[in-house]
């Protein structure tokens, strides 16, 4: 009874996705807590890749639209994450005790180094779902963001004067859109681990930042990405530790996870792109490797054995060829220690495919370690 119940259910909500394929969809987003059930989906639907994903929110849930670039220029520090969130306080460990649901957070890194955090609440948000993509717009804090159809474009827009920042942050996209296992097509598992949803609209993007931070110009390009994470349950319940990062190097775009669940097991996720299209989006166990190195560099990690001064990746582009990266963090750009860290860093691979010479490429990336057992 239950069986036929659910699958009638999935058949009628695959109907009205397929027919709605390119209409825009609208979601309304309170900023009080919801104390009802949270529905989180973990089965990709034909579309809605970037459209929220849990409803409502309640205080053990969690879904967010992160976007990030990093200058691409060597001799720059210069670096910028914007981060919409429709969470509780409680469901991830970054956030202080609110009763809020709807903060947005920008972490901005001059050339020089010199850093910048700054916080905002929203009042509401809507965020508008069209094909795979979307536009947000958290009404009162000063923080949008718009896609363009016709470009393919992704652009931040911020009027903060409470932050004193204002400008725009554009993406232009040079990679296709993944979920954890696969391709931007229905049906896919989005869990890249337990219990956490995580879809990349954005693997690699040609971007560029153009702020005015209390009266200073902050104009850089780079490298820039966009994904969104969620659950309906808070964080702590099943993550031990994930390294997480994406990286532009020769003519590659890459994105790694590399996650450890509460009981040990091990899941990964590997993206590679080239030329714009997808070389490898896969969650089998050994397309991907990520192993911390040099100082502090225990694996399993753990809270008390501090953050590595890099990490060593494996993956595999298929029967032909395989990428060795060495990820080697340059500056930290965000932290709640002893727990989190995001870094800027350099990264050099060799590409060895078979029957042909090896090749050395060297890159930026911008990357994370979070660990949360002891
Ligand atoms: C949050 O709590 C404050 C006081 O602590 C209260 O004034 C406010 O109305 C609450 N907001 C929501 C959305 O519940
Ligand atoms: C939120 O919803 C989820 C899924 O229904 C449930 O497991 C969880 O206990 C709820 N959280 C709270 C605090 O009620
Ligand atoms: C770094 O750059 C910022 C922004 O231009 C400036 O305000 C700051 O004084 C500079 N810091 C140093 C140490 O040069
Ligand atoms: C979500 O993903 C972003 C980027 O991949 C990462 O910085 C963040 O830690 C993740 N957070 C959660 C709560 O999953
Ligand atoms: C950990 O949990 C997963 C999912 O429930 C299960 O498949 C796996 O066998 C478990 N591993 C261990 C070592 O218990
Ligand atoms: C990575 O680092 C190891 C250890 O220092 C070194 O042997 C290897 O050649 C490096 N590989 C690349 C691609 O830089």
């Amino acid at each position: 009874m239950n069986l036929i119940g659910t699958s009638s259910l999935r058949l009628l909500a695959s109907f009205v996705t397929f027919a709605c394929a390119t209409a825009s969809e609208i979601y309304q987003i309170p900023s009080a807590l919801s104390n009802a059930p949270s529905h989180a989906q973990f089965t990709s639907g034909i579309t809605g890749l970037d459209a929220p994903k849990v409803h409502p929110i309640n205080a053990s849930a969690f879904d967010w639209w992160y976007f990030d670039i990093v200058s691409t220029d060597p001799s720059s520090f210069a670096s910028a994450v914007v981060v919409f969130y429709t969470a509780s306080s409680t469901a991830i460990p970054s956030q202080a005790p609110s009763n809020m649901t709807l903060p947005v957070q920008i972490w901005l890194t001059f050339p020089n180094g010199t850093q910048i955090f700054a916080q905002t609440q929203a009042d509401a948000a809507t965020v508008t779902a069209e094909g795979d993509f979307s536009s947000g717009d958290w009404h009162g804090s000063g923080f949008a963001w718009r896609h363009a159809p016709n470009s393919g474009s992704y652009e931040i827009l911020i009027n903060a004067p409470d932050s004193q920042i204002k400008g725009s942050i554009n993406f232009q996209p040079r990679a296709p859109a993944h979920y954890p296992c696969g391709p931007a097509q229905g049906g896919q598992n989005m869990e890249v681990g337990p219990q956490i949803g995580w879809a990349n609209a954005l693997p690699d993007a040609a971007s560029t930042v153009d702020l005015i931070v209390s009266g200073t110009k902050l104009f850089f390009s780079g490298a820039g990405y966009h994904d969104k994470n969620w659950s309906d349950q808070p964080l702590v319940s099943n993550v031990a530790s994930w390294y997480w990062g994406h990286c532009r190097i020769g003519p590659y775009s890459i994105v790694w996870f590399d996650f450890l669940a509460l009981n040990g097991t091990e899941y990964v996720s590997a993206y590679a792109s080239k030329d714009d299209s997808i070389l490898v989006a896969s969650c089998e166990p050994g397309s991907i490797r990520v192993r911390p190195t040099g100082q502090d560099s225990t694996y399993p990690p753990h809270i008390s054995t501090g953050d590595p001064s890099g990490y060593h990746i494996t993956l595999d582009l298929g029967i032909e060829s395989s990428l060795e990266l060495n990820v080697s963090v340059e500056v930290q750009i965000a932290a709640i220690p002893p727990i989190y860290t995001r870094s800027k860093g350099r990264v050099t691979g060799v590409l060895t495919t078979v029957g042909t010479a090896v090749e050395e490429m060297a890159g930026v990336a911008l990357f994370e370690q979070l660990v949360l057992t002891e």
